[in-house]
């Protein structure tokens, strides 16, 4: 921030200024905690409903926790109210503002999953899902993964295959497991398609140490 003429201006105020204007362009911004982002993001809303480009119940405003999307959907609303006190919007402006006021309760501005779920819940058998599914609580989701773990690992302990009890021989306990296997349950990219399958080295550790020397003298190479 800097000051001039007794009122302080942030010394990127021009950058500012133009995130909130170029409505027609794709953003990202990336700032540090604190600097404004929040204040960006609900003055280029109040832009584009201004302007009458964005209708605000179409819009989409997300965000990662429930604490932020409260915080933000508080913040339009402030900003929509003192929209309206100002002399100097022109009548369509206004207009347009009084109509996003208004349609605040039917704007997407929500969390991730709360945006996914409803449009699951919007086109349920496009998306191939029962159209009564629900969204599991933290509390809920965390009660289910145990119960199937404990399940699969009973299963599992009295077919006793060799890989588990190779796992547990190797001093794998339990709680390494089932750390490993929520890791990967959080993560579906990580497994293929038709289940999780280690890649065994190609080489054997022979082979490894016959090509040592090779590549001994390739570095050897480069570095000269
Ligand atoms: N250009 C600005 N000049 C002066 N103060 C500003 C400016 N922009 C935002 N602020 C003030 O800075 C504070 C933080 O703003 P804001 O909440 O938008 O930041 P943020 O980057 O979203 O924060 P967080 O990282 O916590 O989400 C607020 O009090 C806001 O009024
Ligand atoms: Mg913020």
């Amino acid at each position: 921030m800097a000051s001039g003429g007794g009122k302080l201006t942030a010394f990127d105020a021009d950058v500012r200024a133009d995130v909130i204007a170029s409505i027609d362009r794709s953003m990202l911004v990336e700032a540090a905690a604190g600097t404004g982002k929040t204040t960006l993001l609900v003055d280029r809303i109040l832009q584009a409903v201004r302007s009458g480009r964005v209708r605000l119940s179409r819009a989409v405003a997300i965000t990662f926790t429930e604490k932020a999307a409260g915080e933000l959907e508080e913040r339009i609303r402030s900003a929509l109210a003192a929209e309206l006190h100002r002399d100097d919007l022109t009548d369509d402006a206004r207009r347009h503002v009084r109509q996003a006021s208004g349609e605040l309760d039917r704007a997407h501005i929500c969390t991730i999953h709360a945006f996914c779920a409803r449009v699951l819940r919007e086109k349920p058998l496009e998306a191939g899902v029962d159209p009564q599914f629900a969204v599991l609580d933290p509390t809920a989701d965390k009660v289910l993964r145990d119960r199937v773990w404990r399940e699969w690992l009973d299963g599992q302990a009295a077919a006793a295959p060799e890989v588990l009890t190779e796992a547990l021989r190797a001093g794998v306990g339990a709680a390494r497991l089932q750390e490993t296997a929520f890791a990967l349950a959080g993560a579906p990219e990580l497994l293929e398609d038709e289940g999780f399958r280690l890649p065994r080295p190609e080489r054997t550790r022979e082979q490894l140490a016959a090509a040592l020397p090779e590549l001994g003298r390739e570095a050897h190479d480069i570095r000269q």
